[in-house]
């Protein structure tokens, strides 16, 4: 892949995306090697993912206006889809993603950090969906997710008015839920994600599903969403651990590492 690189550390994975002649901008090849990152997670192995832009100045600065610029209104509406349709995997993929925002997160890079379960921030980072300003409207989700994110008032002042916000104010309306100094910001993501790869796998996937689908419907379908996970706990090596080291009297043993399965 050129422009995507994806590690393994334990059980955490990180996706960099690394395209710094265009602040890591996503291009359709942008696109499709993040979905192609996405079928290489290992998922007996991965517990977390990580993501983030290559560089200290921008996580990414929007999708292609180059690649846009002469788009038809069908070529147009295809971009909007396969965009939508690699943030939507990402949204659902199996296991948490937490977005370190390294920079600049405008357009489709502020959209893509809001298709991740959560975000946290360098000092240096701005977020914004500055589309109005280009003649369209925000093409990967922005529309949707940021109202659901920071409530529909401030996500139209901020679309509307194609303002950019700093991390202060991203934290403040509660788009990001931590802001770093810029050469701390990857330590506390994998600090961060170390601690859901310490839990048991089976039950983290299933409260990211309980959460997601159940912010999709009424709450009388919401709390039944969440008994039928709940009780998918049941029964799996992961319970048996988990609530038996809880029981273990014997102190030494209630603190060993919890040997949790991932299936
Ligand atoms: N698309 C393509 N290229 C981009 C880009 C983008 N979104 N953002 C930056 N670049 C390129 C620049 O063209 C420039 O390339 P050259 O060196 O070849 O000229 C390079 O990255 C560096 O950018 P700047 O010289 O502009 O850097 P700067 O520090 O002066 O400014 C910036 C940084 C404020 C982020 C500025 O680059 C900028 O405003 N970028 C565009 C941000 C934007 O509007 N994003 C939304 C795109 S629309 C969208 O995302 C639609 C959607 O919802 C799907």
């Amino acid at each position: 892949m050129e422009f995507i690189t994806y590690e393994q550390d334990g059980f955490v994975g990180v996706i960099t995306i690394n395209r710094p002649k265009a602040l890591n901008a996503l291009n359709s090849q942008v696109l499709d090697e993040l979905n192609a990152a996405l079928d290489e997670v290992d998922l007996e192995t991965t517990r977390a993912l990580i993501l983030t832009g290559a560089g200290d100045k921008s996580f990414v600065a929007g999708a292609d206006i180059g690649e846009m610029s002469t788009l038809t209104k069908a070529e147009g509406e295809a971009f909007g889809k396969k965009g939508n349709d690699v943030f939507r995997r990402l949204e659902v993929f199996p296991i948490p993603v937490i977005a370190a925002v390294n920079g600049f997160a405008l357009g489709g890079g502020c959209e893509i950090s809001m298709s991740c379960d959560i975000r946290i921030c360098s000092e240096n980072a701005v977020f914004g969906q500055p589309e109005v300003g280009l003649g369209i409207t925000p093409g990967f989700g922005g529309t949707q997710r940021l109202a659901r994110l920071v409530g529909a008032g401030m996500a139209k002042q901020m679309i509307y008015t194609a303002r950019n916000i700093k991390a202060d104010e991203a934290y403040r309306i509660g788009l990001v839920n931590a802001v770093y100094p810029q050469e701390e910001l990857m330590a506390a993501a994998k600090k961060m994600a170390s601690g859901i790869a310490a839990q048991a796998p089976i039950a983290v996937r299933n409260c990211k599903k309980a959460i997601n689908d159940g912010l999709q419907v009424d709450m009388d379908k919401a709390i039944v969403i969440e008994e039928k996970l709940f009780g998918d706990c049941f029964e799996t090596e992961d319970q048996k651990a988990g609530m038996g080291n809880f029981l273990e009297k014997d102190k030494e043993k209630k603190l060993k590492v919890v040997p949790f399965q991932n299936k």
